[in-house]
């Protein structure tokens, strides 16, 4: 980079899937770190990216992938109100990119039917209409996916000791771990002493009806759909070394 080169501006969207998310995160946490100085990334989270990003543990990275100066904070749809004002921002060509990673079933659907009543899809509208091309991670593409699931409590296997009940330092379990509570922090799983908090992986098969909204959202102008996280990584540096158009 010359020292005269624009600092680029990129803007991650988050939804609420569990699958890629990690690998997101882990992405623009690398990018983040290596890039720094040549990008600043805003973050949207949707609301229930909000509460997914917290039970996987991972919300906490977000203040260092978007530490809070102009155009790089965190926001957040619960704390935005209806009419979304931040996405103006698209509208105004303020920024290089907008990644959706990982994108739900459902904000594909929105998407490729024209919706925009979320931060999400309002920040994809807007992004179209002001020329700012959009990157697309969609969970849902087609044949049988690989999901994590988050930590459960495994009733075949539970004795009812109430133990993790009471290590929960915030106040989550009570027979069932309660998701709007929960923070993943692991520690009802390390205090079990009969393996029954259990979280892995869920194999699910995608719908015909997600599969039919990805080719509608690949036909559309100035989005490009990538078909895993590893491609985000490409589209990502692909940002820096794009002249401004
Ligand atoms: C722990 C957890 C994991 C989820 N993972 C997925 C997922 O991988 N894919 C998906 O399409 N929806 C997933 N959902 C459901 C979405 O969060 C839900 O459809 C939500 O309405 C999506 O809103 P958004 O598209 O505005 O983020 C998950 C929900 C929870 C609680």
């Amino acid at each position: 980079m010359t020292s005269q080169a624009r600092r680029k501006k990129v803007a991650w969207g988050i939804t609420g899937a569990g699958h890629y998310l990690t690998e997101s995160f882990d992405l623009f946490v690398q990018f983040k770190d290596t890039f720094g100085v040549e990008v600043s990334i805003t973050t949207f989270v949707s609301r229930a990216a909000e509460e997914v990003a917290r039970v996987y543990g991972l919300f906490h990275y977000l203040q260092t992938i978007s530490p809070g100066d102009y155009m790089e904070e965190v926001i957040l749809e619960s704390a935005q109100g209806w009419s979304y004002p931040k996405t103006g921002r698209f509208s105004r060509g303020n920024y290089d990119a907008l990644f959706i990673s990982p994108t739900t079933s459902n904000t594909v659907a929105k998407i490729a039917y024209g919706i925009a009543d979320s931060l999400i899809t309002n920040a994809v509208a807007h992004a179209i209409k002001g020329g700012i091309p959009v990157f697309l991670v969609p969970v849902d593409i087609e044949g049988r996916i690989e999901s994590p699931v988050p930590y459960f409590i495994n009733r075949d296997i539970c004795v009812g000791c109430e133990r993790c009940q009471e290590a929960c330092p915030h106040d989550a379990i009570n027979e069932q771990i309660d998701y709007l509570k929960c923070t993943g922090c692991g520690l009802c799983k390390d205090i079990c002493d009969y393996n029954a908090i259990q979280g892995g992986q869920v194999m699910l098969v995608v719908r015909d009806i997600d599969k039919q909204n990805v080719k509608r959202l690949r036909k559309m102008e100035r989005i490009t759909v990538l078909d895993d996280p590893s491609q985000l990584e490409r589209a990502l540096r692909n940002v820096l070394t794009e002249e401004a158009g």
